[in-house]
């Protein structure tokens, strides 16, 4: 039994706004990991094992990935949206990177609290209402970036989201060395 079905990325230059979306995919699935790792309440060995093994896949998510994605937003994506010279998208971006200061630093006290879980096997009490109030900033975040900024993606040249792309795709490596596209995937 498996508590999140992940699906598989595409290749970062196929497409790159699906490749973000499928991110997001990825963000949303390790919030719902950490919420049921948060709940664990014993049960069956079973039981207690997956919810173990969820808080460890979630708290490497938060810990190693979501810093990633950020990244690509702030560094790769914003500057070329901005080259565009629209206000309106300035605005968005605006908004867009403020947010990320706050999500990262509730992600990395999540992701320690799982870290903790995955080495314990006992939820921190803390963790539930830390998850939700994640949950309450990522969740408006993640939609206003797919209604409003990632659509701009598609006003900028091919060879730009190229250079997007393998930018994403340089950070991971880095980040993982050569085991991203097995399993380390943000
Ligand atoms: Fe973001
Ligand atoms: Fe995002």
């Amino acid at each position: 039994m498996r508590l999140q079905l992940v699906s598989k990325p595409p290749a970062l230059e196929e497409d790159l706004r699906e490749f973000l979306i499928a991110c997001h995919g990825r963000i949303r699935s390790s919030l719902s990991s950490a919420a049921a790792a948060a709940k664990a309440a014993g049960g069956s060995v079973e039981a207690d094992r997956l919810h173990v093994d969820a808080a460890r896949e979630a708290g490497r998510f938060f810990r190693l990935a979501l810093p990633l994605h950020a990244e690509d937003e702030d560094v790769s994506i914003a500057p070329r949206l901005r080259a565009l010279g629209d206000a309106a998208v300035d605005d968005a971006l605006d908004g867009m990177t403020r947010d990320h200061a706050p999500i990262e630093e509730l992600a990395q006290i999540v992701a320690g609290r799982c870290e903790a879980m995955a080495a314990t096997a006992q939820a921190p009490a803390e963790l539930s209402s830390e998850v939700a109030r994640l949950a309450a900033l990522l969740e408006p975040h993640l939609d206003f970036e797919e209604r409003v900024v990632f659509p701009v993606l598609g006003k900028l040249d091919d060879a730009v989201r190229r250079q997007i792309a393998s930018e994403a795709r340089e950070r991971r490596r880095l980040a993982y060395g050569g085991t991203y596209g097995a399993k380390e995937r943000s």
